[in-house]
C-alpha cells in the first residue's frame, strides 16, 4: 500500500461502546456507538480524521493559509480552523448565511480559533467567492491549500478508510454501521476500508440533505480516486453504496421532529448528546429504520457518531430544543 503523508493528532482508537437502555426503550436490535464525537481536536468529530491527511498535504505542498468553506455553524470550519492554529497555518473560512447578530457555537469558536472570515448571504454566490479568495490569496502570496468542502476529498476521505481498520481491530461483530452522509468523504472512505479489511456487515448512509441517487454516484466515484491515493485503483460502481435520503426531505439543518426525539432519547437514555443537523437526523433515521423492523433483532448495528455537539448552543437550536 502507498503510504500518504499523515500527521497524529487525532485521540485514536475511538471507543466502542454499548447502548443497552437505548436497544431496551426501542425494543430493537443490539445497538452500538463508535465515539469519533472523541476524536480530540476543538470537540472532536469526524473531520479530525480528515484533516490528519489534509494538512499533512497542505505542508507539503508549502502552504502557508488554509481555506475552506461551509455554512455559518459548520463543524467542518471549526474544525478546520483549530487544525490551522496547532500547526501554524493562517486560514480563511467562507461562510454561508446571515452573519448572526451575536457569535455563539461554531461561529464563535470559528473566531476564537483566529479564522478570517467571509459571509456569504446567498448560498448560490458561495463557490465563486471561495474562488475569488482563494485567486485573492495567491495573488498576495498567501500560499493557500483549499480544504474541500466537507474535507470530502480522496485525500481526506483516507482518514475513513483507517478509521475502518481501526474498527476491523476493535473486533466487534457488526451486522449494520448506520452514520450521517453529506459532503461523502466519511461514506467514501468506510465504502473502500469495507473492500479493504473485508469488513462483512453493511455501511448504511443517511443522507443529511443530498438524494440518494446523487450519493451513490459520488460517494463510489470518491471511493475509486482514493483506492488511487494507495497505488491501485478500485473501481466502485453505485451498487456499492448504501444510502437513504428518507430523513432529509425539510432541508439541510432543518430541525425536526425527528431529530429532536433522537436527542432526547440519546440523552435520556444513555447521557450521550447528539447534533442538531448531522448525528441527530441520522439517529433519526436509525431509529424510525428500527422500528419498521429494518434490522432484525438478532442484528447488532453500530451507530458511528460524527460529533458536532457545538451546534446544539448555537440560538437556532437550543431555541427548539426542548
Ligand atoms: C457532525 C457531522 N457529521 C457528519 C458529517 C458528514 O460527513 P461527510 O461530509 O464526510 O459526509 C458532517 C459534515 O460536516 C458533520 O459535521
Amino acid at each position: 500500500m502507498k503510504a500518504n503523508a499523515r500527521l497524529h493528532f487525532a485521540h485514536l482508537p475511538t471507543p466502542i461502546e454499548e447502548l443497552p437502555r437505548l436497544t431496551e426503550a426501542l425494543s430493537g436490535p443490539r445497538i452500538l456507538i463508535k465515539r469519533d464525537d472523541q476524536t480530540g481536536l476543538a470537540f472532536g468529530g469526524n473531520k479530525t480524521r480528515k484533516l490528519e491527511f489534509l494538512v499533512a498535504e497542505a505542508r507539503e505542498q508549502g502552504a502557508k493559509t488554509l481555506i475552506s468553506a461551509g455554512a455559518i455553524q459548520s463543524n467542518h470550519c471549526r474544525q478546520t480552523v483549530a487544525a490551522a492554529a496547532r500547526f501554524g497555518f493562517d486560514c480563511t473560512l467562507v461562510l454561508t448565511g446571515e452573519k448572526p447578530k451575536q457569535a455563539s457555537a461554531n461561529f464563535l469558536l470559528d473566531q476564537l480559533f483566529g479564522a478570517e472570515i467571509i459571509t456569504v448571504a446567498d448560498r448560490k454566490d458561495r463557490d465563486r467567492i471561495l474562488q475569488e479568495t482563494f485567486d485573492n490569496a495567491v495573488a498576495a502570496g498567501r500560499k493557500p491549500y483549499l480544504v474541500p468542502y466537507g474535507g470530502s476529498s480522496p485525500t481526506g476521505s483516507l482518514g475513513y478508510i483507517f478509521a475502518m481498520e481501526e474498527f476491523m481491530n476493535q473486533n466487534m461483530k457488526v451486522d449494520w454501521i448506520v452514520f450521517g452522509t453529506s459532503s461523502g468523504g466519511t461514506h467514501a472512505g468506510l465504502v473502500l476500508g469495507q473492500r479493504m479489511f473485508a469488513f462483512k456487515g453493511k455501511v448504511l448512509g443517511i443522507s443529511i440533505d443530498e438524494p440518494e441517487e446523487k450519493l451513490k454516484s459520488h460517494v463510489s466515484e470518491l471511493a475509486s480516486q482514493a483506492s488511487e491515493k494507495l497505488g491501485e485503483r478500485i473501481n466502485f460502481t453505485r451498487d456499492d453504496v448504501l444510502a437513504n435520503e428518507d430523513y432529509c426531505q425539510a432541508g439541510y439543518g432543518v430541525f425536526g421532529a425527528g431529530e429532536r426525539e433522537a436527542i432526547h432519547l440519546f440523552a435520556n437514555k444513555e447521557g450521550l448528546l447528539l447534533d442538531p443537523v448531522y448525528t441527530g437526523r441520522a439517529a433519526a433515521g436509525m431509529i424510525d429504520l428500527i422500528r419498521k423492523g429494518f434490522f432484525t433483532k438478532d442484528e447488532t448495528v453500530l451507530f458511528w457518531h460524527t460529533g458536532g455537539q457545538p451546534a446544539l448552543f448555537a440560538d437556532k437550536y437550543s431555541n427548539s430544543l426542548l
